[in-house]
């Protein structure tokens, strides 16, 4: 069943291609409106949204942090990314007219299903975004967006994660139209190219094998590692640490790239693994900037850098590429190369990929 894959993992980050696709799908009508009919809400209904909240756990919240940056960014609604553990024990602004976005792959989360629970008596609007038909977190939304990543058995969360951005980003392109801040020509437009991430994604899992194993090889004896990176690129790199700590036991940070000379660069010593998520976008040159600091330090630096981007090899010991792409489409790509890493590591480290020690699939206890 693991269609000749070696784990369970690797089986599911191959199958990212289809899951963008399959996300996708419909959700475009002719007219150039998005068409999300289980969406529960009115457009009149979603017109009057002033806040959403985006709660979540582990890397259904990192897909959050992502939808924060296209929410804020195409919508213009402000948009708050929170632990279910932490939004449902404390008394977050709700109004009639905020909008809770619950984020599961498995929909019966225990924080995330309490957090639901409480935005409806409060009053909130709620919209569920999971993997899994008929689930809690489905049931008790208003409305819904299946993410199609279809059974999802490693531990590690990868297909579901990619299948959650897209859904997300839908989301906010929605948002975006029904508050008119885009037009029917630009979601067209950015729809068709959320698409494309499919074709860019086969392109790492094609290309990028032997780069990421040469990363691995730097990594797998290190103590600690740092993950760093600006806007998408440090939303995403908590998900890089997030995985390779739970599958290697290697301990890994996220570090917005800006803030490591407030107190993570002392850790820098000779040989420290520091992953940076450089692709091009208006803030690379900034990533540079600390990266050469880190470099000065000692660093051994793994980058996720654009397609063609020689430069970075100036700073960089192991580049991993991704084809270019719109930075507000750059987490979905960039990804990739971070899953393929951290199980490369786990692997190298003898670790059981599919079944990492003290977790388990779905937290349905708080
Ligand atoms: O089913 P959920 O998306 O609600 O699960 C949330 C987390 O438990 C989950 O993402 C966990 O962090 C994974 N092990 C990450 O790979």
């Amino acid at each position: 069943e693991k269609g000749g894959y070696p784990d369970f993992m690797l089986k599911e980050i191959f199958e990212q291609p289809r899951v963008v696709r399959d996300t996708l799908v419909g959700r475009l009508a002719p007219t150039g409106e998005l068409d999300i009919d289980e969406l529960g809400l009115t457009y009149e209904q979603l017109d009057v949204i002033d806040r959403v909240y985006v709660i979540a756990c582990g890397t259904s919240y990192h897909a959050g942090l992502i939808a924060k940056n296209l929410i804020e960014g195409w919508a213009r609604i402000p948009c708050e990314v929170e632990a279910a553990s932490e939004f449902r024990y404390r008394n977050p602004i709700i109004t009639p007219s905020t909008l809770v976005v619950a984020v599961s792959q498995s929909g019966e989360t225990a924080d995330t299903l309490a957090a639901i629970r409480d935005a409806r008596i409060k009053g909130a609007k709620v919209f569920g975004i999971t993997n899994v038909v008929g689930s809690p977190v489905a049931r008790e939304s208003d409305g819904v967006i299946y993410t199609k990543a279809n059974k999802e058995i490693a531990v590690a969360s990868t297909k579901s994660f990619i299948g959650q951005v897209v859904s997300l980003t839908l989301l906010a392109l929605l948002l975006g139209q029904v508050k008119g801040k885009l037009t029917t020509a630009q979601v067209r437009m950015l729809f068709h190219e959320l698409g494309d991430t499919a074709e860019q994604i086969q392109w790492v899992l094609d290309t990028q094998k032997e780069a990421v194993h040469e990363a691995a090889l730097a990594c797998k004896d290190a103590r600690s590692a740092l993950f760093v990176g600006r806007g998408m690129g440090a939303a995403i790199s908590n998900e890089g640490a997030l995985k390779l700590k739970e599958i290697s036991y290697l301990h890994a940070e996220a570090y917005a790239a800006g803030e490591m000379k407030h107190g993570p660069i002392a850790l820098i010593d000779p040989g420290f693994p520091v992953i940076a998520v450089a692709t091009k976008s208006p803030t690379y040159d900034k990533t540079v900037s600390n990266l050469k600091e880190c470099e000065a330090r000692g660093a051994r630096i793994i980058a996720v850098a654009t397609e063609g981007d020689e430069d970075i090899r100036k700073v960089a010991d192991h580049v991993i590429y991704v084809p270019a792409v719109r930075d507000a489409l750059s987490a979905i790509t960039a990804t990739v190369p971070l899953q393929l890493l951290a199980r490369e590591v786990a692997i190298l480290r003898g670790c059981d990929v599919d079944q990492p020690r003290n977790l388990a699939k779905s937290v349905t206890v708080e």
